[in-house]
């Protein structure tokens, strides 16, 4: 059987639309999982949508709708998103899935069941935005922050996580196994958290159920209490696992909830999956270790400038200005440009001209000038390499050293790296072009050999290339792959497979352009470029007002409302429209001048307003039995005069 892989990100809340930060960490993971299929492993990819807890239900409140209809409605937002973006995820979990909330309930009655979850009464303070129960020490920090106004004070009936007796599992955890959270930076902040100062007894146990919100999973059994959002989402990973995929090898996060994933998450699990005889205060097993996450990989954050991206600041970078350039530009400029682990600030020119570097020139050109020379020279046959100087050697070394040290640096997750050291090598393989000169190696039949070194090393240069990026950019790859003259998908080969010198299965393909060149300047102008002038209202020609009448002789018109049941065009006219109108009382034909305006079957099924006592009169040959009332403008176009939907044919109008 092979090796398995399970891969998951946070699951998003479903209050706001995604931004450049979900993208980032779920095409990271796409990348992960992509990558771990060609090293040969049975993966499962796992994201999904947090749709319960207070911020839903206010901004589901506040918009007059029920927080589910919130959830169907933004839900989508990240599943389409997903697959604008390329991403192979294996399934999409929502919170609101009757299996999750099942899960959800088995899991809390399990841990009332062994004591380490109890009912116990919580007064003090309470923080609205992160949902949680908070001490002084971390009141104090908030106030620092300024952020003490989002804080109540709070006396509830809760039931609590006995997260404290598991202080002495989870310091072990992080000494033993410092894999498990990382970068080690990051992990140090954990520990600190658990045990400030190195003391035991510093971690208090945590409250897991709430009575001031309805929308979230009932606690069984005693439904005034819904389970704590935290509780109810961390459970995703484990109510969405597949069979057989237990434990998740690598969860994405990023720093701001690394703390629920490296310390609440692991105590969990390890409530749930302890037997008796284990000791809390010895120990810890082998065996619990064996079913906790393998790493929580937390990332930093974009930034714009030195910002954090909110609403409020209006400076989010949403997902479709990363897509602009098409998905595989974006995905590898989040890779190449963010070192995982810290923070990092986007600039919309910053990314054009990443993309530029590497992509339009970098890879762009290196593969079209390389297989156009194969095409050229070798009629598209690629040639044997023989090694001749030192040059050729050097190329030769750094090319079959680029594979295994490409892995190596992704295996460590470290993509950024990765890409950096394989784009480092083209440029050194564009310094090779220059030096060989093979345009005039070509000229001279005795520098055959030579010139067959030169272009079978870039062929196998850009073979490689081709299958490492894979992953990270799975369409500008295939083409590339293509290009090269290679079978079958790019995606499907494994990576252990791969032999640097294979000889080509056959000649080169045209080369296809891997990536258009963007003219910076002109994308930052249309961007900049005021909205468009709002139109100004057209200037109405008045017709002047007839002379006054009295009102007996307006009385005498008689106006009826009327409904078209047949309508055709008078032939031969410009014009005219010839109508059976329905007036209540009877049936008549009316000749209207609206040809212009409206096409017969746009008609039928309309009411109308009908001057009913006129004079009957003939036109085109036709009698007409009325008049219908339309508005016009200067222009005399009609516009028919519509009377409410309530109104009944043979209404008076008046
Ligand atoms: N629902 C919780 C997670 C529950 S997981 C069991 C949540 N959702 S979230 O939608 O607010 O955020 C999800 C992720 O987006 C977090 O990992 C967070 O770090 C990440 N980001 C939010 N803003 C970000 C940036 N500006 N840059 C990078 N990632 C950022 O938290």
């Amino acid at each position: 059987m092979s090796k398995r892989f399970y891969i998951t990100t946070p699951i998003y809340y479903v209050n706001d639309k995604p931004h450049i930060g979900h993208t980032y960490t779920t095409v990271l993971a796409d990348v992960l999982a992509r990558h771990h299929r060609m090293m040969g492993e049975e993966v499962y990819f796992l994201t999904g949508t947090d749709e319960h807890g207070q911020k839903i239900e206010k901004t589901a409140a506040a918009r007059g709708i029920t927080p589910q209809q919130l959830a169907d409605e933004v839900m989508p937002n990240f599943e389409n998103l997903w697959k604008r973006m390329g991403l192979t995820n294996d399934y999409f979990v929502r919170t609101t899935h009757a299996q999750h909330k099942a899960v959800i309930q088995e899991r809390f009655k399990q841990l009332l069941g062994t004591g380490d979850i109890y009912k116990a009464t919580y007064k003090g303070l309470y923080s609205v935005s992160d949902e949680a129960y908070v001490t002084e020490t971390q009141a104090k920090e908030l106030q620092a922050q300024g952020l003490a106004h989002q804080l109540v004070e709070l006396e509830e009936e809760s039931y609590f996580f006995k997260l404290s007796a598991y202080e002495n599992w989870l310091i072990q955890l992080y000494e033993k196994y410092p894999e498990f959270a990382l970068p080690d930076f990051r992990l140090n902040e954990v520990k600190q958290f658990v045990a400030p100062g190195g003391e035991r007894g510093n971690l208090q146990d945590l409250s897991i159920s709430r009575t001031s919100i309805t929308w979230g999973i009932p606690v069984p059994g005693d439904d005034k209490h819904v389970v704590y959002v935290w509780f109810d989402a961390l459970l995703n990973y484990l109510s969405a696992c597949k069979d057989g995929f237990w434990p998740p090898q690598v969860q994405l996060v990023g720093k701001d909830i690394l703390r629920f994933h490296a310390v609440y998450w692991p105590a969990f699990l390890m409530a749930m999956f302890r037997q008796e005889g284990e000791d809390l205060n010895g120990e810890l097993p082998a065996r619990i270790r064996a079913l906790l996450p393998g790493t929580i990989l937390a990332h930093g954050w974009w930034l714009m400038g030195e910002d954090k991206m909110s609403k409020s600041k209006g400076n989010i970078v949403r997902p479709d200005d990363l897509l602009r350039f098409g998905s595989d530009a974006g995905r590898y400029f989040l890779l190449r440009d963010m070192q995982i682990g810290y923070d990092r600030s986007f600039s919309f020119e910053g990314f054009m001209e990443r993309l530029n570097a590497d992509l339009a020139n970098g890879l762009g050109n290196l593969a079209s000038r390389s297989i156009s020379m194969i095409q050229r020279y070798r009629a598209g046959v690629v040639p044997t390499a023989e090694i001749f100087d030192d040059l050729d050697k050097e190329v030769e070394e750094q090319g079959r050293k680029l594979a295994p040290e490409y892995l190596a640096l992704a295996e460590k997750h470290d993509f950024s790296d990765a890409l950096d050291k394989l784009w480092a090598y083209l440029r050194y393989l564009d310094g090779y072009i220059v030096k060989a000169e093979p345009w005039k190696l070509a000229k001279d039949e005795a520098n055959k050999a030579k010139l067959d070194t030169v272009l079978c090393q870039l062929y196998r240069s850009l073979r490689a290339t081709a299958i490492l990026t894979a992953p990270v950019m799975p369409e500008l790859s295939q083409l590339l792959w293509e290009s090269l003259g290679m079978p079958g998908k790019v995606g499907e080969q494994r990576f252990a497979a791969f032999q640097y010198e294979a000889p080509a299965p056959g000649p080169v393909a045209d080369p296809k352009p891997l990536f258009q060149r963007i003219d910076k300047e002109s994308v930052l102008n249309e961007m900049n470029a005021p909205a468009a002038a709002p139109v100004a209202p057209k200037a109405v020609e008045y017709a002047p007002l007839k002379e006054n009448i009295d009102y007996d002789t307006f009385a005498k018109t008689d106006l009826r409302v009327g409904l078209v049941i047949d309508a055709e065009a008078v032939p031969k006219s410009k014009k005219l429209i010839k109508m059976t109108v329905d007036l209540g009382f009877e049936k008549r034909t009316i000749l209207g001048g609206i040809k212009e305006a409206y096409a017969p079957e746009q008609l039928v099924g309309r009411k109308i307003v009908v001057v009913a006592n006129l004079e009957p009169r003939a036109l085109m040959g036709i009698q007409s039995h009325g008049m219908l009332l339309a508005a016009s403008d200067a222009n005399n176009m009609p516009f028919l005069i519509a009377p409410p939907a309530e109104a009944e044919p043979g209404f008076i109008v008046k």
